[in-house]
């Protein structure tokens, strides 16, 4: 029996975002975004630690659309910079997710460092039928010297996930879902969603 799919808010308008997720929750369920409800402003995103974001945007789309809706937050830890740029990975180098100069900074800031560990993680929160869930995915990897790649978006051309010879720019969407942060935790998500029996 098919079971009928299911809408879900997902708190982004970045397309990038919208396509790798809703690819990795497959055909079950259909992503609706912010703008599609009318909500065009910046969602807020003021709290110092990705789960705290990802809870604050999570809850404001709530409180405006009142729909079940997740939204997640993601940082991108370099160990030898005590795990910056963390939760300000968007706005590292400027206010404007300038993601050119985002990478030059990281770049300059890893001059000369042989310690190159780094890894993304991704939170997810998820707010259905009035209660809270939480969701995390992991990829390590490390940061190369110079950007490869045209794939992806941020910091993708300078992360080299652990297994791998490529930068995430370097990789099909399919690649990298497999292994990345956000695919792990919409994994997580989807597992989730699909065991919740009566949700469907
Ligand atoms: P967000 O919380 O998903 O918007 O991510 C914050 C910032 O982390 C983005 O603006 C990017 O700079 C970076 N980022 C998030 N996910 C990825 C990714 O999959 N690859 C590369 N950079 C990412």
């Amino acid at each position: 029996m098919t079971a009928h799919v299911r809408k879900l808010l997902f708190a982004t308008n970045n397309a990038h975002k919208l396509a790798e997720v809703q690819a990795v929750l497959g055909p079950d369920f259909e992503l609706t975004t912010p703008r599609d409800c009318g909500v065009t402003e910046e969602i807020p995103e003021t709290c110092d630690t990705l789960e705290g974001n990802a809870a604050q945007k999570a809850h404001y789309l709530h409180d405006r659309i009142g729909m079940d809706c997740f939204a997640d937050d993601t940082g991108l830890e370099v160990a030898a910079l005590g795990g910056a740029p963390g939760v300000h990975s968007a706005r590292y180098a400027t206010e404007g997710h300038d993601f050119a100069a985002n990478n030059r900074l990281l770049l300059r800031n890893l001059e000369g460092v042989a310690d190159r560990r780094a890894r993304f993680r991704t939170v997810i929160a998820l707010l259905l039928n009035g209660q809270e869930y939480r969701f995390e995915g992991i990829v390590e990897g490390h940061i190369i010297d110079h950007e490869i790649g045209h794939e992806g978006f941020g910091y993708d051309p300078l992360f080299i996930p652990d297994g791998f010879d490529k930068t995430f720019a370097q990789m099909t969407a399919a690649e990298k879902n497999a292994v990345s942060h956000r695919g792990r935790a919409v994994r997580k998500l989807a597992d989730f969603l699909l065991k919740t029996a009566s949700l469907l």
